[in-house]
């Protein structure tokens, strides 16, 4: 299975979470992962991959980061019937309690009204916050990741997402 993880990220968090992404997902035989950074990447690269993995932090209070911000109009734009995706995100639930993660819904949302699979929803149990788009039925259209708040959970929760990830594609 070709795997592409297309990620923004400001401060480092989702692309070193990106990186510890792909080093599980290789040891999927038969898999390759490459890592696309959206600051210059193309999204129509997104038709070349069998699983489409999309990093984004939430930013500004809700918001997409800028790169994706910049790339949204684009991903509105795209046919996402039959495709492969899954969603992480980094973000702040002490700092940004009432839009933890939100960009995970911002993305997840589109892709699914588009037509998109959606793979690796994860729950919300073991974090603390008031509101996030990012939640539907008690589960993140993704993995959540605060590296702001629970630095030491990171590299367990990435680990056992490319589990979940891995059973559900069957790879
Ligand atoms: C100005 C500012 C606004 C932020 N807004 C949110 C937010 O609305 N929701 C959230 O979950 N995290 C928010 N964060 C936290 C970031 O998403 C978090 O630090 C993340 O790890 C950054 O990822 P990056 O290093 O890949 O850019 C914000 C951080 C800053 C500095």
């Amino acid at each position: 299975m070709k795997i592409g993880i297309f990620l923004g990220s400001t401060t480092g968090n989702t692309e070193a979470a990106a990186n510890a992404l792909k080093a599980e997902l290789d040891k999927a035989e038969g898999s390759s992962c490459e890592i696309l950074n959206v600051k210059t990447a193309d999204l129509d690269a997104i038709k070349g991959f069998d699983l489409t993995i999309i990093g984004c932090p939430t930013w500004n209070v809700g918001e997409l980061q800028e790169d994706w911000a910049a790339q949204f109009p684009g991903l509105q734009g795209m046919d996402f019937s039959g495709r492969k995706l899954a969603f992480f995100g980094c973000g702040d639930q002490v700092g940004y309690l009432n839009n933890f993660q939100d960009a995970l819904g911002i993305l997840g949302n589109v892709a699914v009204a588009k037509g998109a699979e959606v793979y690796g929803f994860w729950s919300t149990e073991g974090y603390d916050f008031v509101q996030s788009e990012g939640v539907i039925d008690q589960h993140f259209l993704g993995l959540a990741l605060d590296d702001d708040n629970q630095p030491d959970q990171t590299q367990a929760r990435i680990e056992a997402w490319s589990r979940q990830l891995r059973a559900e594609l069957g790879i």
